[in-house]
């Protein structure tokens, strides 16, 4: 991916009065309009301050949720303007009418403001179809663009890469965040030339989904660890019996291709922590991946596959993860999950690089108590899968290159 232009780049000096534009990811779970997880708020924090301190003018723009191109009132980014308020300790603008022109001239009239925030992006259908019209209304907003929603890098819309075309297309430019920037130094700068062994740990439920992934990853690493629901799918490819565990029946060939493919790197659970239900109260058997029978069901990696797994990631330089090793949200069942996330920590204790791939191992590092041990925990789950398996990002092809 070629280098892009970052906001640190542009002259402090230019900005002073300037109107910026910043895609910021504030898609952040929201329970009764208490956001219980502000990770992305607080990561987004060092540009707005970069802009702010230099005299700009900051209108934000976010998604939250899938609204569908309507307004759902549940998916509204008040509870976001309320704690990026505080956490800035200053005042947010909150612009709530979602007709783009309304909101350029309310925009307009907040004048005074120093940093506005506009209702979710995704209240307008137009942003998933990455409509042209939008995208341009939008770009009279401002006279830079900053992307720095790196969890949305991977979606091509009106909001991400069509109001970076849209800036570029009016004599503006369109740069990174510091958060986008930081990502990149990590995901796809260090992979580049990683030291070895490097080893990937690769779990959670589909294997149709991460199938590029996979694919990347085999011609990449020099082990691939497979647990999580997707191992079974593997399992079932080599003729064990997964009982009611969940398995994609339609990807039982495709890994048994990839079985062949990966002879050298793939590693696969050799035994499994079982339950008859997935609740918090339900017994568990540990049991050889051959003994697993009818009415049995996968939950977790079995103590051997931990210890094995543990292993490689000890003798490893760098890792890369993602996806957990079970159903990790039930305690019982996160043992697998959670002593991964503590290997990972301690090997870059010693040195190693740990790049965590967001989304629910993100959680899992959080919950292991590690995340501040680890080289890199990304905000992007969905975005870092996609630049693992060497997709490029429209998000980050649509800015400036440096
Ligand atoms: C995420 O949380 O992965 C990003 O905000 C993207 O959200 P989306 O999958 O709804 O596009």
């Amino acid at each position: 991916m070629r280098l892009k232009k970052t906001v640190s780049e542009i002259e402090p000096s230019w900005l002073t009065g300037r109107s910026v534009l910043v895609r910021a990811d504030y898609n952040v779970p929201v329970k009764d309009r208490y956001i219980t997880d502000d990770r992305r708020i607080q990561l987004s924090l060092p540009t707005l301050e970069l802009l702010l301190g230099a005299g700009a003018k900051v209108i934000l723009l976010s998604h939250l949720g899938r609204p569908g191109g309507r307004v759902v009132p549940e998916l509204s980014l008040a509870p976001v303007v309320d704690r990026l308020g505080s956490l800035l300790g200053m005042p947010v603008e909150f612009i709530t009418d979602t007709d783009p022109s309304k909101q350029v001239s309310a925009a307009q009239e907040a004048s005074s403001e120093q940093l506005l925030m506009l209702e979710n992006t995704r209240f307008n259908e137009g942003d998933l179809t990455n409509d042209s019209e939008l995208a341009m209304a939008w770009a009279r907003l401002g006279e830079l663009f900053v992307n720095d929603a790196f969890g949305t890098t991977h979606r091509a819309h009106a909001s991400t890469s069509g109001l970076a075309q849209a800036m570029v297309a009016r004599g503006h430019e369109a740069v990174s965040g510091l958060l986008v920037a930081r990502e990149l130094r990590f995901l796809d700068e260090a992979l580049r030339t990683p030291d070895r062994p490097l080893t990937a740990v690769l779990g959670g439920a589909k294997i149709s989904g991460k199938i590029d992934v996979i694919d990347a990853f085999l011609s990449q690493v020099d082990r691939l660890l497979v647990g999580g629901a997707m191992a079974n799918t593997f399992m079932r490819a080599l003729g064990f019996e997964t009982g009611s565990s969940l398995v994609e029946e339609n990807s039982v060939e495709l890994a048994a291709e990839l079985i062949k493919k990966g002879a050298d790197q793939l590693v696969l659970p050799v035994d499994f922590v079982v339950a008859k239900e997935i609740k918090a109260q339900a017994d568990t058997r540990v049991l050889d991946r051959s003994k697993i029978s009818m009415g049995d069901r996968i939950v977790d990696i079995g103590p051997k596959t931990r210890a094995h797994f543990t292993e490689v990631i000890e003798w490893s330089k760098s890792i890369v993860w993602n996806g957990p090793m079970g159903v990790f949200e039930i305690e019982s069942f996160s043992k697998g999950t959670i002593e991964i996330a503590h290997a990972v920590a301690d090997a870059c204790d010693r040195g190693s690089l740990g790049i965590i791939g967001g989304g629910d191992s993100g959680a899992a590092v959080e919950k292991a108590g590690v995340a501040s041990r680890v080289t890199h925990v990304s905000t992007g789950g969905g975005a870092s899968l996609k630049l693992f398996s060497g997709a490029t990002l429209p998000g980050i092809e649509s800015l400036t290159n440096r």
